[in-house]
């Protein structure tokens, strides 16, 4: 996840952008060609997972992977078109792209993912360098396409389709840490939230076959992983009838198949939304321990009118009664959100109506954002964006402030507490340190121990805090 709005950057601690724009390496070639792709993404988890299933098939044809775009005979980058910014940052990567093209003509630059789908060819005539644009249904078209742009054919294939889901493609993790893995669920989103271009850009809603879901987890947790994330726009829909038996799969029954992989299989889910969580997801997770207790459930507004406007489907009091549920059945959960501010006609009283919302839920964290309209979105054919940029941004920063407040003070009530803690890795600031999170999602940071390595569980107790991160010591038991 990511915050685009720059200005607002050093207000905003809890939003980690440094994924933005990683290169994937490592990538073992089956049948050697000699030639090597280099891949940046940009956008969702779900881009940076399509991004591993397209290293997937360009290994199958024979493409080694590279870190170093000056070496590459194939330069992908895979795009994200939520807000402007989005857009603007990949326009300027492909400018990078450009010189180097200049310097090497025989590579060949490709658009794939969102941006690719909602612009089409007229990629092709915007920016002359790109030889193929690939929509995020199509990736299996690659190594077509990849073929006849070698040839001179300049190629898109942006078709959406109601089927793919990429079941059968085993993903290529060698980025990761070895011990947290995200697994694409479901593809597409048929919600049409007023503002969002994503029904555009990945089409309709599917979900994938429950079983290939639960090998991938298996085989993540033989491969030594500790932790899958279950990805889609909307989880809590997902739905999947077993063509022979009829039988329905439901999210919550996805997430007890998957929590049954083992008892040390961290599992997480992104992104719930609040109309399609029920109660026998949340009743699931509380039965189970390793199902982490952290929702990711965004209201985007607290006010009644501006949801209607969005066309989320829920008002105040309802979404204020999910919130209630949550922590009645789950006192310990972490719930995050995600907030959009200034969006068409939104006045100061409904915009005090978030912040009270944020108060009111007491999320741990929020990813927030000022609106950015985007060209064919129901919200851009209905309404004016008539929020000045200022008004916008300076409503963005009322809530971050009080967001950063929020998580300082619930980080804070931390302190004291004993929390078992997955190892990732070293900590950003020391080699010394390991960091880890607890099942509410939260960053603690302590001493290494010998004898203990990333993918471990241990017991950490917190002793100090930020607004983004816990710090402790390793302790022999749970104390409380
Ligand atoms: N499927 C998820 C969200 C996916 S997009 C959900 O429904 O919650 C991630 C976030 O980007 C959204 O939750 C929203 O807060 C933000 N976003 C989407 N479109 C936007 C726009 N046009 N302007 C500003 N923020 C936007
Ligand atoms: Fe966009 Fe709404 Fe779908 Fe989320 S649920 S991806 S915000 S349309
Ligand atoms: Fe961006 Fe597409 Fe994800 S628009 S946020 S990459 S679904």
């Amino acid at each position: 996840m990511y915050n685009d709005n720059p200005t607002l950057l050093n207000l905003n601690k809890n939003i980690d952008e440094s994924k933005q724009g990683e290169a994937i390496t490592g990538v073992v070639p089956i049948n050697d060609n000699g030639k090597k792709f280099y891949i940046e993404s940009y956008g969702c988890q779900m881009n940076f997972s399509d991004s591993e299933i397209v290293a997937s098939i360009l290994a199958e044809e024979g493409f080694g992977a590279t870190r170093n775009m000056e070496v590459a005979d194939l330069i992908l980058i895979n795009t994200c078109s939520i807000r402007e910014k989005a857009e603007d940052t990949v326009r300027k990567r492909l400018r990078i792209f450009d010189k180097l093209k200049k310097q090497n003509p025989g590579m060949l630059v490709g658009v794939l993912g969102c941006m690719a789908e909602r612009l089409k060819a007229k990629f092709l005539d915007e920016e002359k360098l790109v030889d193929i644009v690939v929509g995020p249904d199509a990736y299996r078209d690659l190594p077509k396409l990849i073929a006849g742009a070698e040839d001179g054919d300049k190629g898109v294939n942006v078709l959406l389709s109601r089927e793919e889901t990429y079941a059968d493609i085993s993903p290529l993790r060698l980025d990761s840490n070895g011990v947290s893995g995200f697994i694409s669920i479901m593809r597409g989103c048929d919600n049409m939230c007023s503002f969002c271009v994503v029904p555009f850009t990945r089409g309709r809603e599917r979900s994938r076959n429950p079983f290939t879901i639960v090998a991938e987890a298996q085989d993540l947790f033989d491969r030594g992983y500790r932790e899958v994330t279950l990805l889609g726009q909307n989880v809590d829909s997902f739905k999947w009838e077993n063509p022979e038996t009829k039988e329905l799969t439901t999210f919550a029954k996805l997430l007890e198949m998957v929590a049954h992989v083992s008892p040390l299989l961290r599992i997480r889910f992104s992104t719930s939304h609040p109309k399609d969580i029920t109660d026998e997801v949340l009743f699931t997770m509380a039965k189970y321990k390793n199902i982490c207790k952290y929702i990711h459930l965004p209201v985007q507004s607290g006010n009644s009118r501006v949801l209607e406007l969005m066309n989320r489907t829920y008002d105040r009091p309802w979404y204020k009664s999910k919130i209630d549920r949550i922590y009645e059945i789950m006192p310990d959960c972490a719930i995050s959100s995600d907030v959009i501010t200034g969006f068409c006609t939104e006045t100061e009283e409904e915009h005090q109506d978030t912040l009270s919302m944020v108060e009111y839920a007491q999320y741990s964290m929020s990813y927030m954002f000022f609106y950015s309209e985007r060209p064919g979105t129901l919200a851009a054919r209905k309404y004016e964006d008539d929020i000045p940029l200022e008004v916008k941004k300076r409503r963005l920063t009322e809530v971050i402030r009080l967001q950063n407040q929020i998580s300082h003070e619930l980080n804070a009530k931390d302190i004291g507490k004993t929390f078992e803690v997955l190892i990732e890795g070293d900590s950003k600031k020391s080699d010394l340190d390991f960091k880890g999170r607890n099942s509410q999602n939260k960053q603690i940071v302590f001493p290494k121990k010998a004898g203990l390595k990333p993918g471990d569980y241990t017991y950490v107790k917190v002793k100090a805090s930020t607004s983004a991160t816990l710090m402790g010591d390793i302790v022999e038991m749970p104390l409380n």
